[in-house]
């Protein structure tokens, strides 16, 4: 599916993370090509929150190498890793409460780009109004529903420039429209040649999303190829998903 001629943006070799005797991300080796849209997916506590952690540098890892176009960035800071173009929105949303929607883009902005105070206002509007959030720019971002902020978390990492994003369960909590309309958007930034990395629970999301997934559990990588053979791997199955869930995708 992946020309071999094409170079990762992204690879993970051989990472894994401890924490004390847990061990989180377990020997984890992937790649990731320009432009794709991957689904990682796994239960609850399978490592998928830490992957992001470590890929972002939010975390070292224990062992193992991160090498983002072509160079290791497992020493390198989450700023400068964030200056570099990798984002990533957080599980748990936490925006500056006291800040206004459009400071707290523009603070997106600001901690990735070289960018001055008027740049950074003109982009935050611009991925206001891609996130349809440009209504509510003055608002303190406390008032936002919650719909409202995880699209604010999308608005402040596209802010960043990606290339790539990484999405930690951005439609958890979401009605069927409100993911409908994630789901465009997620598949316009795309478009534009980014690669997102999509964390998310519910299957018809990853299956409308993503061309290829990665199922981890316990830490490590049960299974990974193009979704529709992922769905019906019978180790994730077994290990996660269950048969109903098996039986409706052989159908498809
Ligand atoms: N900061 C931390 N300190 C200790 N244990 C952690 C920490 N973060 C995650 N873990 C543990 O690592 C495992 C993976 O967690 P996580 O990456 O959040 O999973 P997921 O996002 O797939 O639900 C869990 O057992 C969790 O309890
Ligand atoms: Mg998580």
């Amino acid at each position: 599916m992946i020309p071999p001629d094409i170079r990762p943006i992204l690879q993970l070799d051989n990472v894994s993370r401890d924490f004390g005797g847990v061990r989180a991300v377990d020997n984890v080796s992937l790649k990731f090509f320009p432009g794709e849209i991957v689904g990682l997916i796994g239960p609850n506590g399978a490592g998928k929150t830490t992957l992001v952690n470590l890929i972002s540098g939010f975390l070292p890892v224990s062992s193992g190498d991160v090498l983002y176009d072509g160079k290791s960035i497992v020493r390198t800071s989450p700023h400068a890793i964030a200056r570099s173009g990798v984002a990533r929105t957080f599980q748990i949303v936490q925006p500056f409460a006291q800040m206004s929607v459009l400071e707290n883009v523009m603070a997106g902005a600001i901690y990735a780009g070289d960018c001055g105070m008027r740049e950074a206002r003109q982009k935050a509007m611009d991925c206001l109004e891609f996130t349809k959030l440009a209504a509510s720019a003055h608002m303190p971002a406390s008032e936002l529903a919650l719909a409202d902020r995880k699209r604010l978390e999308l608005a402040k990492s596209l802010a960043m420039n990606p290339r790539i994003l990484m999405l930690d369960e951005v439609n958890a909590g979401l009605n069927s429209s409100e993911i409908d309309e994630a789901l465009r958007m997620i598949q316009s930034i795309a478009a534009r040649g980014i690669t997102i990395i999509v964390i998310e629970h519910l299957m018809r999301v990853v299956a409308a999303l993503a061309q290829r997934a990665v199922v981890l559990h316990h830490g490590a990588v049960l299974s990974e190829g193009a979704t529709q053979d992922v769905f019906r791997d019978p180790k994730v199955v077994e290990a996660y998903l269950g048969n109903r869930f098996a039986e409706r995708f052989a159908r498809t």
